[in-house]
């Protein structure tokens, strides 16, 4: 496991638990050098030392939300006071990113936050929890100690602690989805993964299990023709939280690869290790339901996931096999690594029979095709539902998680035509993750408002972001958990 989220705590501004604090102190200085009340009279308890840092050059170098370290500062107990610029009324966004900063430099001790009158300091400490994530598990004599923790000195600490306890169920549902994410595919196989949620009944939410046996008697043949090769048994695991009455549900539909080496049409060998986290729309849905039961939220969610592991074997899916979905309509799989596409859709077909959703979620790493589109700095969106599509769209840019609208249309799904069949699983090169989202579409249907989110670009980045370093991100926990409070 990795570290869990440092402990933070909130009480009254107070010069004299600043003066004695041991470890960290941190402040904030307005972008045109001001400090407030409280960041004065630390200014005086050390001796001017911050009006010192805020007159020299270096200082007018730093940009809003960067930190500036003053070691063995005068007056304290304190090994270093880190100064911060930021305005006393940032935007979210960089409130979050300077809570960030302070993590990447705050060391293991504890550290005291001088917030003063900061409009929102539960954003900088949510940034500051996001960031303080790391995953070493399998680094032998990682220090296994979580970071110092946390005080903020803030006005009126008990509304803010108020206001932060949501954001803090949400660092852990991020965690959570990083872990996931990150955990090699040795560790995390299909069954540890259904462990893992079946464990989350401890937290209220209501966890079913469908074995091999239990899928095949659903039908689910396509989910099951993706498994068939690997020694690891496929799993259906469905999460209830009923926090909103009689109301029907959300359902959140997560791929759950734990691994892709492409099947029978086998990947190249270069990255092929990247596919451990081919289980990230799974790993998505997960921290979304584990942040809604412990912040209680007043929703009813489902969330699905098909855990499922692609290899190639004797008794694998061959490519040109024809299968038949749970919808009834058959499918030819040409190329057994469009996989993600064929786990989905009976997902989608079960979740309107058992539960009658109001609306349907997908997510998954679905194409090489939308990390060519869009990068790692947005994940694509397609909808059959306009309304659906922007409410989503709000709330990912109010969390600052980037998401684009992708066409649809008549003319990509043409491409599905099959000779043999009543489609094919893959439509070519061109276009690759519309045609991949118009598959999906065939079996979400019109009737139900649902939303694809493919995320291969976004579930996990080469180098760090502001709010996470190098590896799984977590990407959609917080903005998924908005449209659900927004709906
Ligand atoms: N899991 C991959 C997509 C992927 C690629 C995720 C890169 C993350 C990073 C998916 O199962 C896949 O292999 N898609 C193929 C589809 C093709 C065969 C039509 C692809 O994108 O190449
Ligand atoms: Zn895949
Ligand atoms: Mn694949």
């Amino acid at each position: 496991m990795s570290h869990t989220p440092p402990q933070i705590r909130f009480a009254e501004n107070d010069l004299s638990e600043l003066k004695s604090a041991a470890g960290r102190i941190a402040v904030f200085v307005g972008p045109d050098g001001t400090l407030d009340p409280a960041g004065r009279k630390l200014n005086g308890a050390m001796r001017k030392g911050l009006e010192r840092l805020i007159g020299s050059a270096a200082w007018d170098k730093l940009n809003e939300g960067d930190v500036s370290v003053i070691a063995h500062p005068a007056g304290l107990e304190a090994e270093a006071v880190l100064a911060v610029k930021l305005a006393r009324r940032p935007s979210q966004d960089k409130a979050r990113k300077a809570g960030a900063s302070l993590a990447k430099v705050r060391g293991p001790d504890a550290l005291t936050i001088c917030a003063g009158t900061q409009k929102a300091p539960e954003q900088i400490a949510l940034g500051l929890a996001l960031r303080s994530y790391r995953f070493d598990a399998h680094k032998t004599g990682a220090d296994p100690q979580p970071d110092g923790d946390v005080t903020v000195l803030c006005r009126d600490p008990e509304a803010v602690a108020a206001a932060s306890a949501p954001l803090a169920a949400m660092t852990e549902g991020v965690f959570f989805t990083r872990d996931l994410v990150n955990e090699p595919a040795n560790v995390l196989t299909t069954e540890d993964f259904a462990a893992r949620l079946a464990a989350m009944q401890e937290l209220g939410l209501d966890v079913e299990i469908l074995d091999d046996a239990a899928i095949e008697a659903a039908g689910m043949r396509l989910l099951l023709s993706v498994g068939q090769g690997s020694e690891s048994p496929s799993r259906v695991v469905a999460m209830r939280w009923n926090g909103g009455g009689d109301e029907a549900p959300l359902a959140l539909i997560g791929k759950g690869v734990v691994f892709d080496s492409g099947g029978i049409s086998i990947k190249p060998a270069a990255g092929m290790e990247e596919m451990t986290g081919d289980m990230g729309g799974a790993g998505t849905v997960a921290g979304v339901m584990r942040s809604l039961a412990l912040r209680k939220a007043k929703a009813n969610v489902v969330g699905i996931v098909g855990l499922v592991e692609n290899m190639p074997s004797g008794s694998a899916t061959r490519p040109g096999d024809i299968v038949r979905s749970k919808k009834g309509d058959t499918v030819e799989i040409i190329n057994t690594d469009a996989e993600g596409r064929l786990v989905l859709a009976d997902l989608l077909t079960w979740a309107q029979e058992q539960f009658a959703p109001r609306a349907m979620v997908d997510l998954a790493t679905l194409t090489g095709a939308v990390v060519v589109a869009l990068g790692s700095e947005n994940t694509g969106v397609f909808a059959n539902d306009d309304g659906f599509a922007d409410a989503f769209l709000k709330a990912a840019q109010a969390e600052g998680e980037g998401a684009w609208r992708m066409p649809m249309g008549a003319g990509y799904d043409k491409k599905l035509k099959s000779d043999k069949a009543d489609m094919k699983n893959v439509g070519g090169r061109e276009g690759g993750a519309i045609t991949a989202a118009q598959f999906l579409r065939r079996f979400a249907g019109e009737d139900t408002p649902w939303m694809h989110l493919d995320i291969a670009g976004t579930a996990w980045t080469s180098g760090e972001t502001a709010l996470a370093p190098k590896g799984a991100t977590g990407w959609g926990v917080l903005a998924l958990n908005r449209l659900i409070d927004d709906l």
